[in-house]
């Protein structure tokens, strides 16, 4: 590499850019720089510049520019290599090596030179073989998508594959590192066989790796190139090369599941979509998408095992700063055939439908309590406070709990990632008094206590529904006790206070983050009677397992139901 780069500057430094473009381009002196008439577009007055500084051109009327070999790459129709070879010449620089031929590339050149030429021989197999055009157009992949995406078909035999890479100048054990061979018994075989070839590649375009699907039945459906120089599954997304400039331009991407997903997307005109290989998503992915775009929208299948991969994408998109729609499909379809069976008005109907995460999590048929700790796990990912605070919000809404309750079950779900990324740090000492191992007071004791310091109004109707019976923490109860009994007005409260009362009050005054009382009052309570039904729970759950000791049917039964009925009343906001 570093011999190949002094060359390319021997050549520049031996070389005038101004006379080299100057056999092509009639150039006039114009300050520093010399002007002319664009060869790449046709104009009527100069905007080509060339600067013999910088050794550089820029038409600043069509954006061509670059170096002395790219003017010749373009004006001659060379590949980078021969204009290397070309200019070599010219300035009297013999090369250690040929730069065009296949023999002078090495390492991952080497692989993506072997990839594209097997990719061309592919695609005049496919035009050879009525068989597989038949199944890409009852597919409904046509002439056009066929063309974009580079698709062919590896024959049965692959014998043929190998001549003809040994012919172009290739050796086996090359072919081997692009993946395209394998040694085996009695020599090479070829990895792709009897498959509808779709040519895997980087931004530029370049081929990096091959999916190859079984035409009709057969397995594996979908073969990948094995792990190369030049290809790593796990950051590589089908399609990035084409949707890249839509999904700029639409400000997000569309992510779907399989390699015929994007092709049927891109048909019907959503063309920023793209696909992982058939692997989760990963962080690799998210840095990708990240360097074009902030949102996505992930579009999956409905089935359970869809959910389940939408739901850890989620979490590592977002820990990637990227902001994640979801967009589950009808059961049993995916993006290609509900596009076929419905079209392109049905898809945008559900596009403009693609659900908040927040939404998507408790749609979900689980415990609602689940749903809102894993909607905050995914939430906590985020780097974007502003985002974390609107998930939140949204969250409270739906729950319809108030959201200083569900911030504070966000802050456990934090704790407990820091906790968890620190490793095993093991229960904290007995006696060190960390923040964690503090016991936290139970919330809806403080906030009644904050209710009534901050809402004067509102103790009438407290103190009618709560009594300190209701307090399980000995502080708040002794506060709340005071407060009913002499007085709610802080300052008169504070001279009634012990020592650690004083403490708790003081940082309760401080805290006003209540805005809405009625609202948490009401959810205060539903917790304080969550919490008497899960003591009654428990002291059931005792009486059943004595009932069963004793073989009590009777007994038995009756608990059974009130269990039932209990358990029938339990409401979310108890766990939250
Ligand atoms: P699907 O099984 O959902 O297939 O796999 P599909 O994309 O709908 O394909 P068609 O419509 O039956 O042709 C989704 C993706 O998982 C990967 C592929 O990337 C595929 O596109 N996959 C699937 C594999 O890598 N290997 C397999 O054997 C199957
Ligand atoms: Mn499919």
């Amino acid at each position: 590499m570093s011999s190949y780069n002094s060359t390319i500057e021997d050549i520049k430094s031996r070389l005038s850019i101004v006379d080299v473009i100057s056999e092509y381009v009639s150039l006039k002196k114009s300050g520093q720089n010399y002007k002319g008439l664009c060869p790449f577009h046709s104009e009527k007055t100069p905007s080509f510049m060339v600067s013999p500084s910088k050794q550089i051109y820029h038409c600043f009327g069509c954006g061509a520019g670059g170096d002395v070999f790219t003017f010749l790459a373009k004006y001659e129709t060379l590949s980078f290599g021969e204009s290397v070879e070309f200019l070599a010449k010219k300035a009297g620089v013999t090369l250690k090596k040929t730069y065009s031929g296949n023999a002078g590339k090495e390492g991952k050149e080497l692989i993506l030179a072997i990839n594209n030429e097997a990719a061309l021989f592919y695609q005049r197999a496919l035009y050879q073989n009525p068989a597989a055009i038949e199944y890409l157009k009852k597919r409904g992949i046509g002439a056009d998508a066929q063309r974009v995406f580079q698709i062919g078909y590896a024959p049965a035999k692959t014998d043929a594959l190998i001549a003809h890479l040994k012919n172009k100048g290739y050796k086996a054990d090359d072919i081997r590192k692009a993946g395209l061979i394998s040694s085996g018994v009695g020599g090479f075989n070829g990895t792709f066989r009897h498959r509808i070839m779709f040519p895997i590649f980087d931004l530029k375009g370049g081929i990096i790796a091959f999916g190859g699907r079984i035409i009709l039945s057969g397995q594996p459906k979908y073969l990948n190139s094995p792990e190369t120089q030049v290809f790593n599954k796990g950051s590589v997304l089908y399609g990035i090369n084409i949707a890249k400039e839509s999904v700029k331009r639409l400000g997000y991407a569309l992510i779907a599941e399989g390699y015929i997903d994007v092709i049927a997307l891109h048909i019907y005109g959503f063309s920023n979509a793209v696909a992982p290989l058939g692997t989760a998503i990963t962080e690799g992915h998210g840095k990708l998408l990240k360097r074009f775009v902030d949102n996505a929208i992930l579009v999956f299948d409905g089935d359970e095992a869809g959910v389940r991969a939408a739901s850890n994408a989620i979490g590592i998109l977002f820990e990637g700063g990227l902001n994640v729609k979801v967009l589950p499909m009808p059961q049993g379809e995916d993006p290609d055939s509900f596009l076929r069976h419905n079209g392109k008005e049905a898809f945008n109907a559900l596009l403009e439908k693609a659900l908040n995460i927040v939404d998507f999590f408790l749609m979900q048929n689980v415990d609602k309590t689940l749903a809102a700790r894993r909607t905050l796990e995914a939430v906590s990912k985020a780097p974007d406070k502003i985002l974390q605070g609107h998930y939140i919000k949204r969250l409270s809404e739906r729950l319809g709990i108030d959201e200083v309750f569900v911030m504070e079950e966000f802050k456990k779900v934090t704790r407990g990632e820091r906790g968890r990324k620190i490793g095993k740090a093991g229960p904290p000492h007995a006696g060190t008094e960390t923040a964690l191992s503090k016991k936290p007071l139970p919330l809806e004791e403080t906030y009644i206590l904050q209710i009534l310091l901050n809402f004067p109004e509102a103790s009438g109707q407290v103190f009618a529904i709560i009594s300190e019976g209701d307090f399980k923490n000995p502080l708040t109860k002794a506060i709340f006790k005071k407060m009913k009994d002499i007085t709610t007005h802080y300052d008169a409260l504070l001279v009634e206070c012990e020592e650690a009362e004083k403490g708790l009050l003081t940082e309760i005054s401080f805290k006003a983050d209540i805005t809405d009382y009625e609202k948490v009052l009401g959810d205060c309570l539903n917790r304080f009677k969550s919490k008497k039904q899960k003591v009654l729970l428990q002291e059931i759950q005792e009486k059943i397992r004595e009932a069963e000791a004793k073989k009590d049917i009777g007994m038995l039964r009756a608990l059974q139901i009130e269990q039932q009925r209990l358990l029938s009343q339990r409401n979310i906001s108890s766990n939250l």
